[in-house]
Formats: C-alpha cells, sequence, structure tokens
C-alpha cells in the first residue's frame, strides 16, 4: 500500500488546476446504461472512476477514449488514436449489448456509489441484480430510500444472498416525497424516471451541484427534466435517449480542499477550474475564519490566514456546510486562535480522523455528532492512518502545517477521489512524496 511523506511547513504559492468532479462524472457515466450514445469530457484519472468502468464495461457497455490532437487545446478536436502523452479526458461510451444485469459484490464493496446502476438498469433492461453495498466506516448508509421509490415506480424488488433483486414489466412515473434528501438517490430516482411511462416528481431532492450536472447531460441526451435546481424535479418520461455530449463540473470538494491548504499555507495560492457559485458555503465559513480571496473568471486566489479565528460549522445537505470539507477544515480550527464546533448532521460516523490529528497534537474532543476543537494547538509530525477519502485528504492537510516529518499510511483512499494530489501539492511548493507499497486490490 502506497503512502505519503510529507514535510510541513512550506509555503503554498503559484497554480494549481481542478479536475472534473468525481461525484458528478460517477451518476453521468453510469447513464449510459439508459442508451442512446454518450461522449463526456472532463473525466477525472481516479480510482472511482476506473471502477465504475469496469462495472460498465461487464454490463455491456463500451467506453472509448477519445485523445486530444492537441493536448493543450481542450476544445480542439479529439479522435480515438492516442496523442503523444496520451492525454485522456473524454471517452466516448456506448451500448455493446443490453443483457448483462448484474453488478458484482467485488466491484459494489470497493465503490458505494455503484449502486448507481441500479436505477438505469432497471429502467432500460427491466431487471438489475446489484450487491447491497453494506456499512462503511463514516456509517451504516443504508439505500431504502431508494429501493421505496422503485416499489412505487413498479418495481418488485427482493433481497437475497446480499443482492438486490429488481424486476419490472415497465416503470410508470408518480409522486416521490424522499424522506431525506439523499444525493444519490435522488440520481438513482431521476436517472430512471427519464424513461418511466408518465411523469415523476421528486420532493425534498437533493440539490447538490452534481445532481444538476446529471439532470443537464441528461437533457442534452433527449430527457424532459424540469426543476433543476431546486428540491421538486419534474421529469416526464421519454421513450429512449438519444446521442449527446456533456462536459463534467469541476470538483467543489478538490477546490474546497486547495482552498484550506492556502488558509493555512497560502502564499498567493490561485486555483483555477472552479465554479465560486457552488463554494458560498465554505467561503463564509472561512471568512469568518479570517480569509480573504480574490475572484477572478473562474479562479479565486487566497493566502495564509496571519491569525485564524476559531468559528462553528454545521454539514447539511447542499447548500450548508458540505460534510465532504468536514475532515480538511478541522486542521485549521485546530491551529485557530479560540475554540470551534462543528456539528456532523449528515453521516453518524465521520470523525475517524479526529484520534489521528490528536496524535499530531489537535485538541479535540468528540461528544456524539459534535466536534469540540480547542484550538491554539502547534501541529507536529507524525505517523498516522487514513481511514477514508476525505479523512485523509484532512490528514494531508494537517501534515503540510505540522512542524517535522509525518507519514500516512493507506493512501489509496485518496486515490479513489483527487487525481494526482501529490503533483498538484508538489507542483505549488509542497515537500509531499509518494512512497510505493504493494498493490491493494
Ligand atoms: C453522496 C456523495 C458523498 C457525500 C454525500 C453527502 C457521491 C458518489 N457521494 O453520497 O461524497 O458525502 O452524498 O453529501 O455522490 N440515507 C438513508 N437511506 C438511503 C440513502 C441515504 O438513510 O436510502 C442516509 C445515509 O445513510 C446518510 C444520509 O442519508 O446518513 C446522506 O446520504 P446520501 O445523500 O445518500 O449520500 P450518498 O449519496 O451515499
Amino acid at each position: 500500500m502506497d503512502r505519503f511523506h510529507i514535510v510541513g511547513g512550506s509555503p503554498l504559492r503559484g497554480e494549481v488546476i481542478i479536475s472534473g468532479s468525481k461525484n458528478s462524472a460517477l451518476p453521468i457515466l453510469f447513464s449510459s446504461l439508459l442508451g442512446g450514445g454518450l461522449e463526456i469530457a472532463n473525466v477525472p484519472s481516479l480510482r472511482d472512476i476506473r471502477t465504475a468502468f469496469s462495472l460498465l464495461s461487464q454490463l455491456g457497455i463500451r467506453a472509448e477514449p477519445l485523445f486530444s490532437e492537441n493536448p493543450e487545446e481542450k476544445n480542439g478536436r479529439w479522435s480515438s488514436s492516442p496523442s503523444k502523452d496520451g492525454w485522456v479526458e473524454r471517452y466516448r461510451l456506448s451500448e455493446d449489448s443490453i443483457s448483462a444485469h448484474e453488478a458484482p459484490y467485488d466491484l459494489v464493496r470497493t465503490m458505494r456509489a455503484s449502486i448507481l446502476c441500479l436505477g438505469p438498469l432497471l429502467a432500460r433492461r427491466k431487471r438489475a441484480r446489484v450487491s447491497l453495498p453494506g456499512g462503511c466506516l463514516i456509517g451504516a448508509r443504508p439505500v431504502d430510500i431508494h429501493l421505496n421509490a422503485f416499489v412505487r415506480m413498479g418495481a418488485k424488488i427482493s433481497i437475497d444472498h446480499g443482492y438486490i433483486d429488481a424486476h419490472t414489466s415497465g416503470l410508470t412515473g408518480c409522486d416521490i416525497h424522499l424522506p431525506y434528501p439523499t444525493v444519490t438517490g435522488t440520481e438513482n430516482i431521476l436517472m430512471a424516471a427519464t424513461l418511466a411511462r408518465g411523469v415523476t416528481r421528486i420532493f425534498n431532492a437533493a440539490q447538490e451541484p452534481e445532481v444538476n450536472d446529471l439532470a443537464i447531460s441528461l437533457n442534452a441526451r433527449g430527457a424532459h427534466i424540469e426543476g433543476i435546481g431546486t428540491s421538486s424535479l419534474k421529469i416526464s418520461g421519454v421513450d429512449s435517449l438519444v446521442d449527446g455530449s456533456h462536459t463534467v463540473m469541476s470538483d467543489r470538494i478538490e477546490a474546497g480542499t486547495f482552498l484550506v491548504a492556502g488558509a493555512l499555507l497560502g502564499d498567493f495560492l490561485t486555483i483555477r477550474n472552479v465554479d465560486v457559485s457552488c463554494l458560498e458555503t465554505l467561503l463564509g465559513t472561512l471568512r469568518d475564519m479570517g480569509a480573504n480571496f480574490e475572484e477572478k473568471d473562474g479562479s479565486i486566489s487566497i493566502s495564509r490566514i496571519l491569525k485564524p479565528r476559531g468559528t462553528s460549522a454545521r454539514t447539511e445537505p447542499y447548500p450548508g456546510f458540505p460534510t465532504d470539507m468536514q475532515a480538511q477544515i478541522l486542521p485549521l480550527m485546530a491551529i485557530a486562535e479560540g475554540p470551534s464546533t462543528v456539528v456532523e448532521t449528515v453521516f453518524e460516523n465521520r470523525f475517524t480522523h479526529v484520534m489521528e490529528m490528536n496524535r499530531m497534537g489537535a485538541n479535540i474532543d468528540i461528544h456524539g455528532s459534535r466536534a469540540f476543537v480547542r484550538g491554539g494547538a502547534g501541529l507536529e509530525g507524525a505517523s498516522v492512518m487514513a481511514s477514508d477519502l476525505r479523512a485523509s485528504a484532512g490528514l494531508v492537510l494537517a501534515a503540510l502545517i505540522a512542524k517535522g516529518e509525518s507519514e500516512i499510511q493507506r493512501v489509496y483512499h485518496i486515490d479513489r477521489g483527487y487525481e494526482k494530489i501529490e503533483t498538484k501539492l508538489e507542483s505549488i511548493g509542497a515537500r509531499i512524496k509518494r512512497v510505493r507499497g504493494e498493490e491493494i486490490s
């Protein structure tokens, strides 16, 4: 297993370019199961994206990488023969066969988002057998809301031997009131509804920008979705989708992670390819802590907060403070003057990184869903263990500000969701090296 060796304290300056969003690319890739060809650009090169391609290939989707003839020119010509540096961020997906319908445990266990194949399979192939994702370190994460919606739309669902077995003679639109605005749940229902008979309305839908990106990509392929960006989506089912293309939005969580890095160590760090409108709540929290920003055409610049102040944050569905940024804001709170509080309302067990941060000198107490951060800590390098994707990013930030050397074990978690993170950090001045270990499956 690879690990990171980090020497803390180096200022971060220059420019970093944000990649395409993982959480947007995944549902859009799975939407290729609805039929109609899809050309998708700005796909990040990540472990989770490779898992999605493996699963899609088992389900009869052909993904052809497209290479730029001029790698510097994103809007230039793209062809199926490799360019000089083999630069790939664009794929053409098409259906080879529509008989397969099983998502096996081996793939689903490594990526919970595999559940996103359920809606499209049911709608297009009328049959799906998908391994139950099971629990994970950040909480139980059930999929009951997805399943209840499909039953209301006319699917018959049973659970056997750890698999969801679902079939239908044809999904029918209806009104669905979500008890919680689940992100992948909304996306799954949205995809299924595009090919259902009649009108589906989803109330209390998730309003995350990634849900909007999926809806926009589906409309570009002939779906009829209204209310995009609101909590009430109306989907008028169509018989089939047509060929279309889409460019994945930039990753707001990667952008947020670099913003916090800038607040800790920036010496006029510029973050490019950012949709600032998706980051309002995080920017508000950073402003409370003393940060100033300079915004210009899809980029934002930030310098180290000289005397960060403690504050409070409460994770909530969008547009609230993102749970996916909770681990990263903690190192800044740990060194701030005065106490801070974080309330985690989205996942029940998302503080596994706190013990490791405390080993680096932070002073954080957990009481149920609340983290009380004493503040004023001077972090010190240590050997720590990453436990999930965003927890690893939080530990990397803690190590960057810590005095001395740190080792972060199990960075395969971070490879699931951050494209070339060590290359990007090194290019802006961080002292970070990947130490190669045995490959894990
Ligand atoms: C997505 C994101 C993840 C982010 C999360 C919250 C992707 C691939 N992942 O995860 O990065 O942290 O949104 O912003 O987009 N729940 C139920 N029953 C359900 C579904 C969800 O009880 O059927 C609960 C979950 O256990 C959790 C909460 O709802 O406590 C939020 O989960 P959800 O919004 O579904 O998160 P994901 O879509 O899994």
